[in-house]
């Protein structure tokens, strides 16, 4: 995908940053009726990371961005544009997440904006960001998504509680003339399936009264199994669908990273896509379903890990409440990439 003659963009810098407090299954077990065995067989969930009180959605953005800037080696007053995609900002209502993120980093010269589509939130971010950059409007741009689930979660709820975790992960978009980078992308929304996923109270559908707290519907509240049957059929068409936007087949996947939100799901859409297992990225047994941070932070562990290489084809998926879905099929740059290159 190049708007202008020869302008690409590419990922120039990746960084995350997760809360060092570890939740296993066992601690779990001890609050809540549940089991490691139980999470583990339905989910593929071994343990996830909680914020300790000082941490906030906010401040786990902005490790994770300054880990990218600095191996993007792109200096916080270059960047011209934060975007943030969390569906746990800070504050429910203003000031916006990426305001604290822009301001905390020195980021002087850039706008800042928060964007929301949930689990899906940071591709649409990643596409976002990415047009900036290929329209030749922009020249750095910084892409978080980070979340603080643990902070929405109704902690007597077993049937919630064991999926999700805190964490952000971050990529800074840079201009190339070298070809690659954003291939092919996908954008979808079914709102008919807003109800199966919602933190019903808090907003200004249903303002926050003492009655609200006491029915806890300011906490999460989800139809697992619509979610569930949802999820698996929407991984692998988004999947098919993005692929064939590129022109591209199954068989030209390198690695496939979908949402970290289960590992069934992961398989299920595996065995759909006949894609062996060893080219589908999986970190959910560490950190369970971080939300918007899931996507970035398994593209980090995967290029830590040597998974990706110059001009692999790398497929990302993401699903969740909304309903919303994305996906986008992203040719890796590596290190061949100078972002002096283009004008
Ligand atoms: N420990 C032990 N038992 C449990 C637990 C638990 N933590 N949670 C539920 N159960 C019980 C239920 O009460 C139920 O018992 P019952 O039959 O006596 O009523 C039984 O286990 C089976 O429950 P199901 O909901 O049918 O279990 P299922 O196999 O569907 O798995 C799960 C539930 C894991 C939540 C699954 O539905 C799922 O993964 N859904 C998708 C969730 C998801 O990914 N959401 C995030 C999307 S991304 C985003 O945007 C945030």
């Amino acid at each position: 995908m190049s708007h202008h003659n020869g302008r690409y963009v590419q990922i120039a810098g990746w960084g995350k940053s997760l809360p060092e407090h570890v939740l296993s299954n066992a601690d779990l077990a001890n609050l809540i009726d549940t089991s490691d065995e139980w999470i583990r067989a339905r989910t593929g969930i071994r343990e996830r990371r909680v914020a300790a009180l000082e941490e906030t959605t906010s401040s786990l953005a902005t490790g994770a961005a300054r880990e990218a800037l600095q191996r993007a080696q792109v200096a916080a007053e270059d960047v011209d544009l934060v975007i943030v995609a969390t569906s746990t900002p800070d504050y429910a209502n203003m000031p916006g997440t990426a305001s604290l993120v822009q301001h905390a980093l020195g980021a002087r010269r850039a706008g800042a904006f928060d964007l929301n589509a949930v689990c899906s939130g940071f591709l649409y971010a990643l596409c976002t960001g990415s047009q900036f950059i290929l329209s030749g409007a922009r020249r750095a741009v910084l892409v978080v998504g980070a979340e603080t689930f643990s902070r929405i979660i109704d902690w007597t709820d077993r049937s919630t509680c064991v999926l999700f975790g805190d964490g952000a992960g971050a990529v800074v978009l840079r201009p190339t003339a070298e070809p690659g980078g954003l291939l092919s992308f996908v954008l979808g929304s079914d709102g008919s399936g807003a109800c199966h996923l919602t933190v019903p109270a808090g907003g200004s559908r249903r303002p926050t009264s003492a009655i609200t707290v006491e029915q806890r519907e300011h906490y999460v509240r989800m139809h697992g199994r619509e979610v569930f049957r949802f999820a698996t059929s929407v991984l692998p068409t988004s999947v098919l669908e993005v692929l064939g936007r590129a022109g591209l087949a199954t068989r030209d996947i390198d690695l496939l990273i979908p949402h970290q939100a289960n590992r069934r799901i992961i398989d299920a859409a595996a065995r759909r896509l006949d894609l062996p297992i060893e080219r589908v990225f999986s970190n959910v047994e560490s950190y369970g379903n971080t939300s918007a941070a899931s996507l970035p932070i398994a593209l980090c562990e995967a290029v830590e890990a040597g998974r990706i290489s110059d001009g692999n084809t790398v497929v990302m998926s993401g699903f969740g409440a909304g309903l919303t879905w994305a996906a986008a099929v992203w040719r890796w740059h590596g290190d061949r990439a100078s972002p002096t290159a283009v004008a």
